[in-house]
Order: structure tokens, then C-alpha cells, then sequence
């Protein structure tokens, strides 16, 4: 979604999103992640000056993913992290239960990372992995179903 409605989130909905949030399953449970809600217009202003978009400024709050990988699980053959896959996770948790609740989100990751850090005064051990700008939406005219490959274009039976 990127056209939202001024009127903020009620508390149930983003409660509940929070909830889905909070249940979203990470590598070894490590759970490495950390959530920051932009709700006031400083932190927001902030924020969209990160990511040069006017669709943005209309969004009442915006969440910032965000993710430990230390604290994330490393598989030990090869060393892949795994903190952004728990962040990907987490992320369409939220991004499905907004829906739910009657609610659009869209996910951003073309920002400028080192101005997000700076913007929300990240300790090193934190980087911004997706922001979710997240409010009523304001045109619902997208049907993804449309937009899609077909089954067939992405399973392979063997
Ligand atoms: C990892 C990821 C990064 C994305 N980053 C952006 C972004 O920076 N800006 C944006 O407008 N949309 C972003 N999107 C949204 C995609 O462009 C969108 O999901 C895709 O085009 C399909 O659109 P639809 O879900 O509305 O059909 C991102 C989506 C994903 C999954």
C-alpha cells in the first residue's frame, strides 16, 4: 500500500499486530530482533528523509525492523546469518496481520541504511533491515493475484 488515510492505527490493531509480532518463529528461537515504532512527526519526518518517496509522509506510524545479527543464529557449515531471513519473518507477520485487521503496509528496504541508523540513534549492534510505513489504506484498487507468475512458473515436482 502506499497511499494511506491520516487517522492512526487503534490500539487493538496495532496490538494484535504486535501479538503476530511478538509469535513469529527465528532460526534456534534467537528471536534477534528489535522493533521501532515511529508514531510522533519528528521521528516520521525523520524517517522519510531516509527514503525520498511523497507516499511515505502520509503514513500515520512506521515501523523499523531491525536486527541483532550477533544475537541471530549462524549455520556453522557454511556461515550463513540468519538474522535477515528472521527479519523477513517478522516483518510479513506484520505486514499480514495489518491486513487482517484492516490495516496497509508496504515493506521498504531501498533506504539510505547509515541515514536510518543516524536518524534513530542505532547502538552498533542494530541495523535497519525493513521499514513499514503502516496505516489505513487509502486506495484499494491492488490485486496482486494479477501481478503474479503462475504455479506453475515457480514449482517444480520431482
Ligand atoms: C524485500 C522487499 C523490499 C522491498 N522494498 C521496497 C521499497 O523499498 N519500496 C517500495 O515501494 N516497495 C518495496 N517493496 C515492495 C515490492 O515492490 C512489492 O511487494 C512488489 O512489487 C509486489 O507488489 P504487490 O505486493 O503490491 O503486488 C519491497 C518488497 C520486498 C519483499
Amino acid at each position: 500500500m502506499r497511499a494511506y488515510k491520516e487517522k492512526k492505527p487503534e490500539e487493538y490493531q496495532l496490538e494484535y499486530v504486535l501479538e503476530c509480532a511478538r509469535l513469529a518463529p527465528s532460526a534456534v528461537n534467537r528471536q534477534p530482533w528489535h522493533l521501532i515504532i515511529a508514531d510522533s512527526i519528528e521521528a516520521r519526518e525523520k524517517l522519510c528523509a531516509c527514503y525520498h518517496r511523497d507516499w511515505l509522509k502520509q503514513a500515520p506510524m512506521i515501523i523499523v525492523v531491525c536486527v541483532d545479527r550477533d544475537e541471530a543464529w549462524t549455520r556453522q557449515c557454511d556461515g550463513k546469518n540468519h538474522g535477515d531471513i528472521d527479519a523477513a519473518i517478522i516483518t510479513e507477520h506484520i505486514c499480514l496481520a495489518a491486513t487482517e485487521v484492516g490495516l496497509g503496509t508496504c515493506w521498504v528496504c531501498n533506504f539510505d541504511y547509515n541515514a536510518v541508523r543516524e536518524a534513530l540513534n542505532l547502538p552498533e549492534y542494530l541495523s535497519p533491515v525493513v521499514m513499514i510505513p503502516i496505516g489505513y489504506p487509502a486506495d484499494t484498487s491492488s490485486d496482486p493475484g494479477t501481478r503474479r507468475k503462475d504455479i506453475a512458473q515457480i514449482v517444480e515436482w520431482r
